[in-house]
């Protein structure tokens, strides 16, 4: 049994191994636009190392990290909610089929800019977001608004590598962001055994510009400082009608 926070004295990368074994256990299946499967056990990892009680995603399609936050929700102290546009309904029944068997987990329809505020306020413990859609600035902008309104511990953004505008942004926004090769564990002889795993699992699938062997979610821890308010004004140098600003405006007059 994987611990949970009662018998915990165990470091992030401990926390990250047991999801990485718990993961490599459960036949789950990958579709190619899912989330690498190590790039979830960091994820997980990490959830469970900040006590995470509530974990937001917006964006699960086929739904594989989904269904991780299904099996974590199994484990662990912690709620998971999952919010996309289902703009496949085929591909979302077939979703919904697969995940229905998780009784923490809560399967919403819809635009996270709209729905993600009204989740977030209902959460009683800290929350950790998982954003795999939206993309770009726009995942950025959704992150920094809901990390100033509401208790966000985590963020994570798929598909948010260096090599791009939005992934130097959200490194700028949220300084202590760190790709999981970054987070000193590369050389155990487990991480060897996974990555292995994993290249087994992902195949020859067409990736475009990703790779296993190079994570491209971007995960933060995030310090008060990160949710201060007082960032919304002055974070985003660009126009746009989801500047943190208007965004935490909208929903501030929607929640009051
Ligand atoms: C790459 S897929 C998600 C894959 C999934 N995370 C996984 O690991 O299997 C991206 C999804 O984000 C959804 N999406 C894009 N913009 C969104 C928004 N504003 N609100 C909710 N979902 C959104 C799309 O409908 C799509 O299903």
């Amino acid at each position: 049994m994987l611990a949970t926070r009662s018998a915990t004295r165990s470091s992030a990368p401990d926390f990250i191994e047991r999801w990485a074994q718990h993961i490599m256990g459960e036949e789950i299946p990958w579709f190619p636009s899912g989330i690498f499967p190590g790039e979830m056990a960091a994820f997980l990892g990490l959830c469970e190392f900040y006590q995470v009680e509530t974990i937001i995603e917006s964006g699960r399609r086929h739904g594989y990290s989904t269904q991780m936050l299904g099996e974590f929700t199994r484990w662990t102290p912690c709620e998971a909610i999952s919010i996309d546009l289902e703009e496949d309904a085929a591909i979302a029944a077939d979703c919904r089929r697969r995940l229905g068997k998780y009784d923490g987990l809560e399967l919403l329809v819809g635009d996270a800019f709209d729905i993600l505020p009204n989740v977030a306020r209902r959460a009683t413990g800290r929350i950790a977001l998982l954003i795999d859609g939206p993309k770009k600035h726009e995942a950025n902008r959704l992150s920094a608004t809901a990390a100033a309104l509401f208790d966000v511990a985590l963020v994570a953004h798929h598909n948010a590598g260096p090599d791009t505008s939005w992934g130097r942004e959200f490194a700028e926004w949220f300084p202590q962001a760190r790709y999981y090769e970054e987070m000193g564990f590369e050389g155990a002889s487990w991480f060897r055994e996974f990555k292995a795993w994993e290249r087994e699992v992902v195949g020859d699938a067409p990736l475009g510009d990703r790779s296993v062997d190079r994570s491209d979610m971007a995960i933060a821890p995030l310090s008060d400082d990160e949710r201060g308010k007082r960032r919304l004004w002055s974070l985003d140098r660009r126009p746009s009608p989801r500047h943190p600003l208007f965004l935490a405006l909208k929903w501030w007059a929607r929640l009051a």
